[in-house]
C-alpha cells in the first residue's frame, strides 16, 4: 500500500466512528440503498436477466453499488450481494421467484447436512470479491466500502425453511428437536462466513457487517446459543485473520438482549431496529462503548414530510456527543420516492450547521 493510500483512508468517516470517534455530522448508508426503488436498479437487474445473475456478475454488481452513491454521496457503499450467496455456494442451489422471495430445497435433519459441501464454495465467492475489488478501485477515496454475509441464525433459517418466514418455526424446531444436529449446522455456517468475509476484506472492504434479521423470535436462552455464541465465535476467528477490521452486528428485534450481545460478540458497531428506543441506543453507545446504527423506520421514509423532519432531529439530537451513524431501523423498501433520500441527506448533513 502506498502512503497516499492510508492517507485517504484516514478520510473514511464511518471507519472513524467504527474506531469511537464523534464526529459533528454522523456518517450516512442506508441499508438496501442499491434496490427497487432506483430506476437505474430497475434497468441493471433487467440487463442481467435476473437478481442471482446480478449478483454473480461483477460489472453489474459493482454497477448497483456505486449507483446510489453517484445519486447521493453517501458516506458508505455496501457491496451488493446477499446473505443467501453462502447456502448457494455450498451447494444449496438457491432461487429468486419474481415477487416471491427466495427458494431453496430445504435441509431439515443433520442427515442431510452433507449436502452442504465447503470445498465448493471458490467459484462463487472469487466473483463475489472481484465485485468487492473492482468497487475499491471506483469508489471515492472518501467512501467506506462494506462487506457483509449473514448471521449464522438467520442464513439457517433459510436453509432449514427453504424460504422466508414470519416465525421462523422450521428452523426453531429442528433447533429444539435436535440441538447437536442444528450445532453442526450453525459451526459449518461460522467457518463458511468466516472465510467468506475474509476474503471480502483480502479483496477490499475496510468492515464487515453480520445481518441477524431474524434474531428476535428467539426465547432467552436460545438467544444467546444461536445468536451470540456464534457471532462471538465468528468475530473472535475474523480477528485472528485480520484484528484491525472492525464488525458491525445487526441482531435485529434483539431488545433487551441487546448489551449482552454487543458485550460478548465483541463487535465494534451495532445496528438498532425500529422499535429501539433513542433512549437504549444511548446506553449501548456508552455502556458497551461501541459505534451505534440507526434507527429511523422505512415506512417514515416512504412518507417524508415533517414526521420525517422532526424524527431525523430527534434522532441527531439524542445521539450527540457518541460515535453514531446515521441509518434506518431496517432495508429501505421498493415504493420509496428517491426524493425522499435527497431529502434526508440534505437534513442530516446541514444539522451540525445549524446546531454549531
Ligand atoms: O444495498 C444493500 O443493502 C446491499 C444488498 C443487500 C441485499 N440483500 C440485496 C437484495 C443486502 C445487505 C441484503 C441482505 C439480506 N438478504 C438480508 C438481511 C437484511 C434484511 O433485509 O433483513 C436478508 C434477510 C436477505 C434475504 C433476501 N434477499 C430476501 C428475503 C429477499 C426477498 C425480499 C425482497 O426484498 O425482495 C432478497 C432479495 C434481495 N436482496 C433484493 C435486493 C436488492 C431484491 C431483489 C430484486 O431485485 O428483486
Amino acid at each position: 500500500m502506498t502512503t497516499a493510500g492510508t492517507d485517504s483512508k484516514k478520510n473514511r468517516k464511518l471507519m472513524q466512528v467504527l474506531g469511537g470517534q464523534v464526529l459533528p455530522t454522523p456518517p450516512i448508508w442506508l441499508m438496501r440503498q442499491a434496490g427497487r426503488y432506483l430506476p437505474e436498479y430497475r434497468a441493471t437487474r433487467g440487463e442481467a436477466g435476473g437478481f442471482l445473475k446480478l449478483c454473480y456478475t461483477p460489472s453489474l454488481a459493482a454497477e448497483v453499488t456505486l449507483q446510489p452513491i453517484r445519486r447521493y454521496g453517501f458516506d458508505a457503499a455496501i457491496l451488493f450481494s446477499d446473505i443467501l450467496i453462502v447456502p448457494d455456494a455450498l451447494g444449496q442451489s438457491v432461487s429468486f421467484l419474481e415477487g416471491e422471495g427466495p427458494k431453496l430445497d430445504p435441509i431439515q435433519s443433520a442427515a442431510e447436512l452433507n449436502r452442504l459441501d465447503p470445498s465448493k464454495t471458490g467459484t462463487k465467492f472469487a466473483l463475489i470479491c472481484e465485485t468487492v475489488a473492482r468497487l475499491r478501485q471506483d469508489l471515492p477515496s472518501e467512501t467506506t466500502l462494506i462487506g457483509f454475509c449473514g448471521a449464522p441464525w438467520t442464513v439457517a433459517t433459510y436453509v432449514v425453511g427453504g424460504e422466508g418466514s414470519s416465525d421462523q418455526a422450521a428452523a426453531r424446531r429442528f433447533a429444539y428437536r435436535d440441538p447437536k444436529g442444528f450445532q453442526q449446522l450453525i459451526d459449518i455456517l461460522v467457518d463458511t462466513s468466516v472465510d467468506y468475509l475474509s476474503q471480502q476484506i483480502e479483496a477490499g472492504a475496510d468492515t464487515v457487517m453480520v445481518f441477524d434479521s431474524w434474531a428476535g423470535t428467539l426465547p432467552d436462552r436460545e438467544f444467546a446459543t444461536w445468536v451470540t455464541a456464534p457471532t462471538a465465535r465468528l468475530v473472535r476467528e475474523l480477528k485472528k485473520r485480520h484484528p484491525n477490521v472492525p464488525v458491525i452486528g445487526f441482531p435485529r428485534g434483539a431488545g433487551s438482549n441487546a448489551l449482552g450481545f454487543v458485550k460478548e460478540t465483541g463487535v465494534n458497531g451495532v445496528g438498532c431496529d425500529t422499535a429501539m428506543p433513542l433512549h437504549d441506543m444511548r446506553v449501548l453507545a456508552k455502556d458497551a462503548g461501541v459505534a451505534v446504527q440507526g434507527n429511523i423506520d422505512p415506512l417514515l421514509l416512504v412518507a417524508g414530510g415533517e414526521a420525517l423532519d422532526r424524527r431525523i432531529d430527534e434522532t441527531l439530537q439524542a445521539m450527540r456527543g457518541l460515535p453514531h451513524i446515521f441509518n434506518l431501523g431496517h432495508g429501505i423498501v421498493p415504493d420509496t420516492p428517491p426524493d425522499h433520500v435527497a431529502r434526508l441527506m440534505e437534513r442530516v448533513r446541514a444539522f451540525a450547521k445549524v446546531h454549531a
